[in-house]
């Protein structure tokens, strides 16, 4: 177990009526590459800049090493920020770029200099010391900003969308390096994107935010198998959700009623279902099965209605009579049905994921968040 370094604990934001970030808790562990992810306008870079000290929460507390960021001045905090656009010195070279901060700290010229040579190996630019940032490609100036970021020796280092300039081919290389130099330097990263994939190649654990709420912090493995939110579930790769209600529990398996037919779950002990239970159940693509004859337990029909090669992939569309689309991906072109056939849908028990929708904490109210804020006691 790794020690927490930053722990965000009963934090609410609050732009005048807007309330862009709700009871957030979560601790984030020395070393670890933790993501913010989520859509655009959800809150991840008023939580970034809460976790800088840049931005004060209206309710709660953010600590960092067990202190309170904005109590220090902003060049003795442990925390440095990559920004999107990198906020480099056009007109500067590589070198002046990331000595910069050092020399405002009148930092030794010596060890500045020992320092920016290690800072620019690390991210493999030595040699390019002398070139001036308007001549470095998108992923150069990146790595100059990280550099820079980096020779501070911050404990905690926050980068928001820091890849979203680039195009995709040097994105996923930086994806990659970005992910090495973190193991290597041993930093705690905090990490906000909105593309999925990225968020699953690049983290330890993944924080996905919906309108300023945590739905689930997990790692990008359990996030993808355990969804514990319809959100979450949407929101991460592709699936096939049923709305459903309990019509009968037996043991540790359920028969559930949708609006389309019967099917078969099984029930984690820990999700305490009961019969008239209202649930849904996320079928991934590549585990959606469907059979040309009944199969035990399931009475979900469906109709054919096209089938797209997609390489080594074929995605099968299949309507069931209420409209609802299901998705199917097939990698066996020989075992297929034809459009207008009916289908029987069912899966394997264990790749039926029940999604019990929680009561998430309410906190919208301004008034619970009141007097949990000393500076307003005025
Ligand atoms: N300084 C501000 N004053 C008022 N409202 C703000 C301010 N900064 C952000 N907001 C609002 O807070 C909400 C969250 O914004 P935030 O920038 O944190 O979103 P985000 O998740 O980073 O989105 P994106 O992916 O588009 O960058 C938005 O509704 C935004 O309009
Ligand atoms: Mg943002």
């Amino acid at each position: 177990m790794s020690k927490t370094i930053v722990s965000i604990m009963n934090v609410e934001k609050m732009y005048g009526e807007n309330h862009v970030v709700k009871n957030m808790n979560m601790n984030i562990a020395e070393g670890e590459f933790l993501t913010l992810l989520g859509p655009s306008g959800c809150g991840k870079t008023t939580t970034l800049r809460m976790i800088s000290g840049f931005e004060m929460p209206t309710a709660g507390a953010i600590k960092v090493q067990g202190e309170s960021v904005e109590k220090k001045e902003p060049y003795q905090r442990d925390v440095n920020t990559v920004f999107q656009n990198y906020a480099l010195f056009p007109n500067m070279n590589v070198y002046d770029n990331v000595a910069y901060g050092l020399k405002v700290k009148k930092v030794p010229k010596k060890e500045i200099h020992e320092r920016v040579m290690e800072a620019l190996r690390m991210v493999q630019l030595e040699g390019f010391e002398k070139r001036r940032i308007t001549q470095m490609s998108g992923g150069q100036k990146q790595r100059v900003a990280i550099a820079r970021a980096i020779i501070n020796r911050p404990k905690v280092l926050l980068l928001d969308e820091p890849l979203g300039a680039l195009d995709l081919k040097l994105r996923k290389q930086m994806q990659i390096e970005l992910k090495r130099l973190q193991k290597k330097l041993g930093i705690t990263f905090i990490y906000v994107t909105h593309d999925q994939e990225e968020a699953l190649t690049m983290s330890d654990r993944i924080a996905i935010i919906n309108e300023g709420r945590i739905e689930q912090i997990d790692t990008p493995v359990e996030i993808y198998k355990h969804p514990k939110t319809k959100f979450v579930a949407n929101f991460i790769g592709e699936t096939n959700l049923l709305d459903a209600v309990v019509l009968e529990v037996n043991g540790d398996t359920a028969v559930i009623g949708t609006e389309v037919g019967k099917a078969m779950v099984q029930l984690d002990p820990k999700d305490k279902i009961a019969v008239n239970d209202g649930l849904a159940v996320s079928v991934r693509p590549e585990h959606m099965k469907f059979s040309k004859t009944p199969v035990d337990g399931f009475t979900i029909k469906g109709i054919v209605k096209e089938n797209i090669f997609v390489g080594n992939l074929i995605k099968m569309m299949i309507n069931l009579n209420d409209g609802t689309e299901i998705r199917v991906n097939r990698f066996d072109a020989s075992d297929l049905s034809e459009p207008g056939e009916l289908v029987y849908l069912y899966w394997d028990l264990p790749k039926g994921v029940v999604i019990k929708e929680k009561e998430l904490i309410h906190t919208d109210s301004v008034k619970d968040i009141e007097g949990g804020d000393p500076d307003e006691e005025e």
